[in-house]
């Protein structure tokens, strides 16, 4: 069994990025070690590393390593260096808010530095590291807050990844799961496969049996029969950007949860950081990410749709604030309106 206390998604040795391998996952459990930031950025491309929070660290670490590896003579050098890092980053994956506010924390700690360009590097590369405990931090307070939701015996519907993996560790919706755990209530989970890049199966999965959960896999099309059932009690899901009136960004097949939730006057919660609130877009403006149809059309290497058919590959989609009971944060639970409470938590 992996011991996810001490697992961290992605880490600095010293010199490198060291990632989990998470397309390598259930059946490895590996690590890639990114020494360039070409390295870290084409992980993140590719979903090595992936998950709104983990993301974030990622890309500050990326910045790190673009300070560490400079030759930069100037401070003005190294900075001109990290904005243009910053800039490739943010091109990654744009759904996802907490990539450039992780970009623009460490853009500020370097402009905001006193020294020459080597306090410069050591003061970017120590920023990276404290964001990563920070973030494990945030995620425990979290599961502090989300946990008083959570009642003995209950069944909890989740979808995507939203664990260790998708974070430094612990979790934001598992991490709410987890700390329920921890107070020794006994918790099911039922966890959706998340098609098409299976990070419900896959990830999600491999995590909650691996940490001891009793755990139940379903497609994501059973969603409507396990809830008429009966056999959800609440629906805890991350998100990758809340607007400032409370509408929610995660993985596709999150809406379409939340209104089968509604239905079935089952508690559909968000359990997301700080650092996923975006409270200067419009949610009309945000960008959803459209990725590879081959994700879609392709299992392990062999297509299963006829060739010319149109396929359509939104990676996220947007629920609406109406169908959400509460925002689990870690500055506390946020109830509806939330145009209200969001300004009240962040001001
Ligand atoms: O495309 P991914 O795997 O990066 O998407 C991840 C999700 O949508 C998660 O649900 C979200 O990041 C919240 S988890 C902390």
């Amino acid at each position: 069994m992996v011991n996810f206390q001490n697992l961290r998604t992605v880490r600095w040795d010293g010199e490198s990025i060291i990632l989990i391998d998470q397309t390598k996952l259930p059946n490895k459990l590996t690590y890639l070690k990114c020494k360039t930031f070409n390295q870290l950025v084409d992980a993140i491309k590719r979903m090595v590393v992936r998950g709104a929070p983990a993301i974030g660290v990622a890309a500050a670490m990326g910045l790190a390593l673009v300070a560490k590896n400079s030759n930069a003579n100037t401070r003005e050098e190294l900075i001109n260096e990290l904005n243009e890092a910053g800039k490739i980053l943010r091109a990654t994956r744009p759904t996802a808010v907490n990539l450039f506010w992780a970009i623009q924390r460490i853009l500020n700690k370097a402009n905001l530095t006193l020294g020459n360009v080597n306090d410069l590097k050591l003061a970017i590369i120590n920023e990276a590291q404290i964001m990563a405990e920070e973030d494990i931090e945030t995620n425990r307070k979290i599961g502090y807050y989300g946990s008083q939701l959570i009642n003995n015996g209950d069944t909890i519907l989740t979808h995507c990844s939203t664990g260790t993996l998708a974070t430094v560790s612990y979790g934001t919706a598992l991490g709410v799961i987890r700390a329920a755990r921890e107070e020794g209530k006994c918790i099911k989970v039922i966890a959706t496969e998340t098609r098409p890049a299976l990070q419900g199966a896959r990830l999600n999965a491999f995590e909650l049996k691996e940490d001891g959960f009793d755990v139940t896999l379903i497609t994501d099309n059973m969603v409507g029969y396990v809830m008429s059932k009966g056999f959800v009690n609440k629906v805890i899901v991350g998100a990758d950007r809340i607007t400032k009136d409370g509408y929610v960004f995660n993985k596709i097949g999150t809406y379409q949860i939340a209104i089968l939730a509604n239905k079935h006057n089952i508690p559909f919660y968000v359990a997301a950081p700080s650092s996923t609130f975006d409270l200067v877009s419009d949610w009309h403006d945000v960008m959803i990410e459209e990725r590879s149809v081959d994700e879609v059309v392709m299992i392990k290497g062999r297509r299963i749709v006829p060739k010319g058919v149109k396929v359509l590959n939104p990676a996220f989609d947007i629920t609406p604030p109406d169908l959400i009971t509460a925002l689990i944060t870690d500055k506390g639970v946020l109830k509806p309106p939330y145009e209200l409470s969001i300004r009240n938590a962040f001001s």
